[in-house]
């Protein structure tokens, strides 16, 4: 099979709807922690790993093999593509995480060096700033985005006025999330990065929220660093992310030390190396990079921008739905602009037992998917390209029978 041939069967948002069996079982409203994976994603992937183990492995140098692994490298080229990057700017990582944490470890810190990062940052880029605390000495400074007493996100303005007020020199990077995992807010990266760049401050761009939702164009963020993985909203596999890395910051990106290449007059100058050639060590999983590859293909073949208008709409509706539902409030912004496919509420008197409650008896009750968020005590519900109308309607029916019930 080859990887174009991957999900070529789905062309429309109802062709995706019927490849997710899942759907036919559960109201699945959480993509935002993992995507289900289209049945011809995984039937494209295991082809791929059999293929591998029973054909290529043994002709890995023949014609055969090289069309197989450049195959597998092909599918970086649609991911930088969905970026609007080159190839070389893209390294394959295991998840956001993993890719987060080598943009931040890869600067090389001293003591002294200062972090910002924003205030509704994921818990892994807040562990990875306690622990260059702790090893090196580096404080962090959080950026808030909210002002005090402000329940939800009203805007860029405040976060920018607080970024210009808090950002130094003396910062080495800032750490944004593009979407929040918390509340959906959408943070203005693209302004933020250009504030940074002003005072010589890298910018890291955590994309695990925004990327397949709406476009992102990474080299016209003009942020250092992009991170993110497929098994989200793209609806890929688990176990692969990425990382964008810049080329003008690669001159001084070296996250494992790979040695320095001379020049020809013996001054150790960097040659100018590929983000994999930087970032990705040893033997890799080609099965999951056809996998990644397959489902960026195939929500282009569905349109990124129906992807993001279904998204919009049945978040519209969903959340003129809630505020009319007593004894709740929506934590996210209004307007899709200032915010994506996640929304998150919270209950009057919410504690986090009546939180766990509700998502528990959703899913026991009406088959209903969503997760509980300890950071505000509330629940976040995660509107995707394959989910309906109907299913809006039965989460908001559901919502108004459970609520005067926990
Ligand atoms: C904003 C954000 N960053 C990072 C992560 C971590 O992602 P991963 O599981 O791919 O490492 C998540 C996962 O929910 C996220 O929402």
């Amino acid at each position: 099979m080859d990887t174009s041939e991957c999900g070529a069967e789905i062309c429309s948002l109802d062709d995706l709807r019927a490849d997710i069996p899942l759907t036919r079982q559960y109201i699945y409203l959480n993509s935002c922690t993992f995507g289900p994976v289209p049945r011809s994603i995984q039937a494209c992937m295991a082809d791929a790993l059999r293929a591998e183990n029973e054909e290529i492995i043994a002709i890995r140098g023949k014609e055969a093999g090289v069309r197989f692994y450049s195959r597998a490298e092909q599918a970086r080229c649609t991911l930088a593509d969905l970026l609007g990057v080159s190839a070389g700017d893209v390294a394959w990582t295991y998840n956001t995480t993993t890719a987060t944490r080598l943009a931040i470890m890869g600067i090389g810190w001293q003591p002294g060096d200062k972090l910002a990062v924003t205030d509704v940052e994921h818990v892994s880029t807040n562990r990875a700033a306690a622990g260059l605390a702790q090893s090196r000495g580096v404080e962090t400074t959080v950026i808030p985005s909210t002002g005090p007493g402000e329940a939800v996100y009203a805007g860029p303005d405040l976060f920018l006025e607080q970024l210009d007020r808090l950002l130094t020199p003396a910062h080495r990077m800032l750490v944004m999330s593009h979407v929040s995992n918390i509340d959906g807010r959408r943070l203005p990266v693209t302004e933020a990065a250009r504030m940074a760049r002003a005072r010589g401050v890298r910018t890291l761009v955590d994309g695990a929220q925004s990327l397949g939702i709406f476009t992102v164009d990474a080299a016209a963020m003009g942020a250092d660093f992009y991170s993110g993985s497929v098994h989200k909203w793209l609806l890929g596999p688990p176990g692969i992310g990425f990382l964008f890395v810049s080329s003008n910051s690669r001159k001084e990106f070296n996250p494992f030390d790979f040695p320095v290449v001379k020049d020809d007059t013996g001054d150790a100058e960097r040659a100018p190396m590929t983000a994999s050639a930087l970032c990705e060590l040893g033997t890799a999983n080609y099965a999951l990079r056809i996998g990644a590859g397959a489902c960026v293909e195939t929500a282009r073949r569905i349109g990124l921008g129906k992807i993001e208008e279904r998204c919009r709409l049945l978040t519209a509706r969903l959340r003129a739905g809630l505020r009319l539902v007593p004894g709740i409030r929506v934590a996210s912004p209004e307007e899709w602009e200032l915010s994506s496919s996640v929304t998150t509420i919270q209950l009057d008197e919410g504690t986090p037992e009546r939180c766990q409650r509700f998502v528990e008896r959703l899913l026991e009750e009406y088959g209903i998917v969503v997760k509980y968020r300890p950071e505000i005590c509330g629940v976040r519900i995660g509107v995707a390209g394959f989910n309906t109308n109907e299913e809006i309607e039965q989460f908001l029916a559901a919502t108004v029978h459970l609520i005067p019930q926990i």
